[in-house]
């Protein structure tokens, strides 16, 4: 597998010396070519098998192995099928919202390569829940049996809390689960929904709009440790299958680059302690039985293992991809 990583580290600072988004761009544009050529997917990945020994059974659901996209690196779901061929277990689509939006004015994701992290002020630039719905049927009918799709669902910069269920409707048919995401910092006001009412509101609302559909909340990291247990046990008493935690950080503390002051919302390896501690405490505040997935700073099969040993069901990668490579996929699916 060294090879795949030793490949990567010759190639990244040439990818490093374009800007992020269209590193990004060329990023998806690879992940559609293994949606074609699969074989090259999983020489990219090294994912040996992507179907764990064990089932994984979770909110009724069937996950092929542990290892999940996070949201916001396919957000209109162009690359569905070269996800699956890169070996992930499931990926979350989004965040969409009921309209198409713009999302903030570039630049908006600087790299803070000292910290291996981003900042992101992207705004939910999306194509709107219409379009992400008849992207995942068209995908269906091609993917193998097990990659679960989650969507991940928020509001319109200029939109109201009726947004959720809106977005939430518009993917129902074809979402296996729905993420309601109360934490990204770009989103005026967003984040003031991290309340027990609030939230109860919104798993209400969303679980009315996508019947049957195990509906998770995603959580910011920057909560003290008595709110966060607090809100997730509100989840679960509102019906909600279980929480992501966590999203981006507005926090900077620690960080070397000379970047770290920029505006969003930060991700990578300086959330890893603080996501290790969020899935522990919400898995004691939960209890089992409740999904628990961990987000934030995992950059090595052993970051992807540890939140697994403190209480996740699953894990998500995004930032780590970004300074591992995609050999990331095949080595946490490995670990989990
Ligand atoms: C994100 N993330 C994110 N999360 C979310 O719920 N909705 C979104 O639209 C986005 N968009 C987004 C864009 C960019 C550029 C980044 C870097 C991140 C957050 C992401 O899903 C994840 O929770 C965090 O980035 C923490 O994980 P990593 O990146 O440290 O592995």
């Amino acid at each position: 597998m060294a090879w795949r990583s030793t490949a990567y580290r010759v190639v990244r600072p040439l990818l490093f010396r374009i800007g992020p988004e269209a590193v990004h761009h060329a990023a998806l544009a690879g992940v559609r070519v293994a949606g074609r050529l699969p074989a090259l997917g999983r020489l990219a990945s090294g994912v040996a098998d992507p179907v764990a020994a064990e089932p994984i059974e979770l909110a009724g659901l069937r996950f092929r192995n542990r290892v999940g996209l996070a949201a916001g690196f396919d957000k209109d779901g162009v690359g569905i099928s070269g996800w699956a061929a890169l070996g992930f277990g499931f990926v979350e689509l989004g965040t969409v919202t009921p309209r198409p939006q713009a999302g903030n004015p570039r630049p908006r994701l600087p790299r803070l390569p000292e910290d291996e992290a981003l900042i992101n002020r992207m705004g939910f630039n999306n194509a709107g829940a219409a379009a992400l719905s008849a992207r995942i049927a068209r995908a269906r009918g091609r993917l193998p049996p097990g990659l679960v799709i989650g969507v991940n669902v928020g509001r319109n910069r200029d939109g109201g809390e009726q947004d959720f269920a809106e977005s939430a409707s518009a993917v129902a048919r074809v979402a296996d689960y729905l993420a309601i995401n109360v934490s990204s910092p770009n989103t005026a006001g967003l984040r003031d929904l991290q309340g027990t009412d609030a939230l109860a509101r919104l798993i209400g609302a969303v679980r009315e709009a996508a019947p049957g559909r195990p509906v998770l909340v995603k959580l910011a990291p920057d909560l003290d440790a008595d709110v966060r247990s607090t809100l997730v046990r509100g989840v679960v008493a509102a019906g909600g299958a279980g929480v992501i935690v966590s999203n981006t950080s507005t926090g900077r503390d620690g960080l070397r680059s000379s970047r770290a002051s920029e505006a969003g919302g930060l991700s990578g390896a300086p959330l890893r302690e603080r996501a290790l501690q969020a899935v522990a405490e919400a898995r004691a505040a939960a209890g089992d039985g409740v999904v628990v997935i961990g987000s934030g700073g995992v950059g090595s099969a052993a970051d992807a293992r540890a939140l697994i040993d403190a209480g996740a069901d699953l894990v998500q990668l995004w930032t780590g991809m970004i300074y591992a490579g995609p050999a990331l996929i095949g080595e946490a699916v490995a670990a989990c």
